[in-house]
This record gives structure tokens, sequence and C-alpha cells, in this order.
């Protein structure tokens, strides 16, 4: 594996690649690797000819009072995992390599960086989204891959690549979970293990969505309001969001049917867990991917 820093080194050994007809399939993160990252890093195994994989711990996504300068980092440990995982580029840039002191421009998806994490975290999407585009402009994949966990994230990328014509394609990978159903993240590593064992209300609310709409519940509030009654058992967890939306428009629903995404976002203690669960519903019938 070739560890790069310097934009214009990934760019040269990316079109040389191309040049030789590889297929490039990417991977960005923010490092503090876990199994859902390696998750994505295997899937662009089998579907490329050349993995590329970032860290790069994006300033412009955190609020001022977010965890930006405590957001793990370790670098030699993620090396470690991505070299095991036969990675060929590690794309690890100096924050100034991407935002030098005269950066100026932004890009932002409007409507779907609203919703959900839009109303906790003003600025969030527009971060992701220039940092992403960036990175896409700088690694040129062919195929980037993204984890469910993040499913506005990956709406917000998917209508990003759409709007703006970027010729690359998203590939979106099911949310990886611990033996016991906690979505794996980098910021698990901020719960004790107290805190941890609440974690797992996240999980289970989401259990009792699928119940409820098993049982024939048809009503997005009533479905909301026992997942926010199983959380608010817990005196550690606190709710930012439980929302029940369109999965293609994060738009609020009269009723379940179609493609529903049931998104909520609770702090654990210091660590805010996202989690979601995908409904789809073909002729009456139900499919649930948590
Ligand atoms: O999901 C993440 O880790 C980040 O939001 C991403 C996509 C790497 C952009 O910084």
């Amino acid at each position: 594996m070739k560890t790069l820093t310097r934009v214009a080194e990934m760019q040269v050994a990316a079109s040389g690649a191309r040049a030789l007809g590889k297929r490039l399939g990417f991977v960005p993160t923010m490092g503090a690797l876990h199994e859902g990252h390696l998750s994505l890093v295997r899937r662009a195994k089998q579907d490329t000819d050349l993995t590329v994989v970032s860290i790069f711990v994006n300033p412009a996504q955190f609020g001022p009072s977010e965890d930006y300068l405590n957001y793990p980092r370790d670098l030699e440990r993620d090396s470690g995992l991505l070299r095991g995982e036969g990675v060929d580029f590690l794309f690890a840039p100096p924050v100034e390599e991407i935002y030098p002191s005269d950066f100026q421009t932004c890009v932002a998806v409007e409507r779907l960086s609203t919703p959900l994490e839009g109303q906790f975290r003003p600025g969030y999407f527009r971060g992701v989204a220039t940092v992403v585009l960036k990175l896409f402009n700088i690694v040129q994949p062919h195929l980037a891959y993204f984890g469910q966990k993040d499913a506005q994230q990956c709406r917000v990328i998917q209508q990003l690549v759409r709007d703006l014509k970027l010729p690359v394609e998203i590939v979106i990978c099911p949310i990886v979970r611990e033996p016991d159903g906690l979505a794996m993240s980098s910021r698990n590593t901020y719960l004790s293990t107290e805190e941890r064992q609440t974690a797992l209300v996240l999980y289970k609310s989401l259990g009792r969505a699928r119940e409820l709409i098993q049982a024939g519940e048809r009503r997005p509030a009533e479905i909301v309001r026992e997942m926010r009654q199983l959380i608010e058992q817990e005196p550690r967890a606190r709710i930012d969001y439980v929302a029940l939306v369109d999965a293609a428009t994060l738009e609020p629903l009269e009723c379940v049917d179609g493609t529903v995404l049931i998104a909520l976002a609770v702090w654990i203690g210091r660590a805010r867990l996202l989690d979601n669960l995908l409904i789809e519903e073909r002729d009456g019938r139900f499919t649930f991917q948590f």
C-alpha cells in the first residue's frame, strides 16, 4: 500500500491508473476505522481493480461546539488495517492540502440537507458535500462506497452526483452491527461500559418500529411515539430526533408505504449516535433493512 499526502501525487497516481484502463474504487473516511469501513473496502476490492481509501478528518463538517479536536485519530493503526485488506493507496492529506488559506468554494445540496441532521448540525452537509466533491476530483474514482448508517449523507451524495453529473457511481453498503445490534461507529469509542449497554436502545427502538409495522400499524406519529417512549426509559439517553420519512426525499410521511426511512439521532453521554431502518413496501409486503 502506498500512502500519499499530497493532492498532486494522488491525482497523478489516479490518472496513471485510469490511463492503464484500471477501474478505481474509492472509500472516503475520517479514519478511526472499524468493521463498517472495512466492509466498504472489501466491497470496493471485489468490484474494482484498484482501491483508494482516504483518511481526512474534515474540519468543514464540524460545528464550533463539536468534537473536531477530540475526534479519534490513529493513522498508524488505520494504515495497518488497510494494508491488511490489500488497499492500493491511502490518501491522508494534511488540512492545508485540502483547505489552503485562500480556499473559498462550497457546494450545498439544499433540500436534502435541511431536515434530520441538518436541523441539529447546520452547515454539516455543506462541509460533507464540499469535501466529497473535492476528493472525487482528486481521486477520480469510477465507484465510491458509503455506509447506509449515514442514510442522509448517502442521499445528499447521490443527489450531488446526479445534479452535477459527476462521473462516479455511488454504492451504498449495509450497516455493520456488533453482535448485539449496536451499529458500528467511530464515536462508539466515546461510550463507557454502562453507556455502551444503554446505546442498544437505538437498535431496540428500530426493532419496535418493525414489530409495530408488522402488526399493521401505518401511522408514522404512533410509531415515532412508541420509539421515543422506549428510548426515554433510559435516563442516559437524550433524543435529538426520531423521524419516519420518505427514503428518497427525506420528507415526512402521512402513512407507511413505498420506501420509508426511520432515522434517529440520540446522545448517550458525549456520543451522538445515529441509526436507521429502511423499509420497502411492495404489493403490501414489507422488507426491513437494518
Ligand atoms: O462519513 C464520513 O466519514 C465523512 O462524512 C466523509 C464521507 C468521509 C466526508 O468527510
